[in-house]
């Protein structure tokens, strides 16, 4: 008799779905990427022959497709006939509110390959999985500057995750307290426009990559907020900030920079707000034990190993201590905001 568990035991059980959890993702994508899930939420209790059609594959493409999916939970089997499971028609459907597709999307184009080399980068203690991306730049977002698709699946994954995380900024006492805001890193504009529908009095001006600001202004347009969302082009790493502000907002963008730099950073924000000024940081947090949560460990992984080689989803307790370093006081952070978030607020005295 062979020692050691079975292929029945927990621990086997248990270990299954990270072993394979490569396949599982592939398998989900191919789904979305096929439209499996929409043509079952439009039509539920298909036949194996109506997928094939409706994915445009052959009949034994579909049925490996359709079997890795009923085992994986994706999909129900009644008799002849599939049904979406309960999370695939819930999150993989296209066009549904809050539908996971995003995540599946920057999965795919922007991290699959780049955990391939973790082991690598983890030894090297540099981003190695960003050479599975083409392009000049030693960080990912620098390679996006010429690279459109990897752009678009950055901002649609931040657009799904602003819709799990806003409600986290809602009844904030300090950002009632603001009126002028300078938005580090702020992308299209998704920020700006999460704080300007909760805070009437807000204006705010994005500071980002010149495609990014870009963006922003014509999302500005379409959102009839031109004179409350504006944008200048800037190196946050580089460039001082610019002056005339009362606050500065850091949202998803102090989670990549190294401690070091994130102190910098503060210093310069502290430098260029007047007396009383405020600055504000939005973003994924693993709890202060580091023990989790799964996204936001996922998250500080990537950083590392692909995206620049530093920074993590830091504990709020490491923020707190980096907005006190570099001068502000009043520090205080909110935890357990959704989707994983912490608030910090702080006030150049
Ligand atoms: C994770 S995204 C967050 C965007 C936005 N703050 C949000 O919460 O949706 C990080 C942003 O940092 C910007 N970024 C990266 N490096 C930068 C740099 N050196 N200077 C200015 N912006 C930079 C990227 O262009 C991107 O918009």
């Amino acid at each position: 008799m062979s020692e050691g568990p079975s292929w029945n035991s927990p621990e086997y059980q248990e270990l299954l779905p990270i072993l394979y959890g490569f396949w599982s993702f592939q398998l989900m994508r191919s789904g979305v990427e096929l439209g499996l899930f929409d043509a079952l939420s439009q039509k539920p209790g298909q036949s194996r022959a109506q997928l094939a059609e409706a994915m445009k594959v052959s009949e034994p493409a579909a049925r490996l497709l359709l079997l890795g999916c009923c085992s994986v939970g994706l999909l129900r089997k009644s008799g002849e006939t599939y049904h979406n499971g309960r999370s695939a028609e819930a999150l993989l459907v296209k066009g549904k509110p809050q539908s996971a597709i995003p995540f599946v999307q920057s999965a795919q184009a922007l991290q699959y390959q780049g955990f391939f080399r973790l082991t690598e980068a983890l030894r090297e203690g540099t981003n190695a999985g960003i050479r599975e991306y083409p392009g000049e730049g030693t960080t990912l977002y620098q390679r996006m500057n010429h690279n459109a698709d990897l752009e678009r699946a950055l901002y649609d994954a931040m657009n799904a995750i602003w819709s799990l995380c806003e409600a986290g900024l809602d009844g904030i006492e300090e950002l009632k307290a603001a009126s002028k805001v300078l938005d580090v890193a702020g992308g299209v504009g998704r920020v700006a426009k999460a704080l300007t529908d909760r805070y009437p009095q807000l204006k705010v001006t994005v500071f980002d990559r010149p495609s990014a600001c870009e963006q922003a202004r014509a999302n500005a347009k379409e959102w009839g907020r031109t004179e409350r969302i504006l944008a200048v082009p800037g190196d946050l790493l580089v460039d001082p900030f610019p002056e005339g502000f009362d606050a500065i907002n850091f949202a998803h963008c102090l989670e990549w920079l190294s401690q070091e730099q994130i102190l910098a950073v503060m210093k310069k924000a502290h430098r260029a707000l007047p007396s009383g000024g405020q600055a504000f940081c939005f973003q994924f947090a693993v709890d202060d034990a580091e023990t989790g949560p799964l996204y936001s460990a996922r998250l500080s992984m990537y950083f590392y190993a692909v995206e620049t080689g530093a920074g993590m989803a830091y504990p709020a307790r490491d923020l707190e201590r980096l907005f006190a370093s570099a001068g502000f006081v009043e520090v205080r952070a909110r935890r357990a905001l959704p989707f994983e978030h912490v608030f910090v607020s702080g006030r150049k005295p």
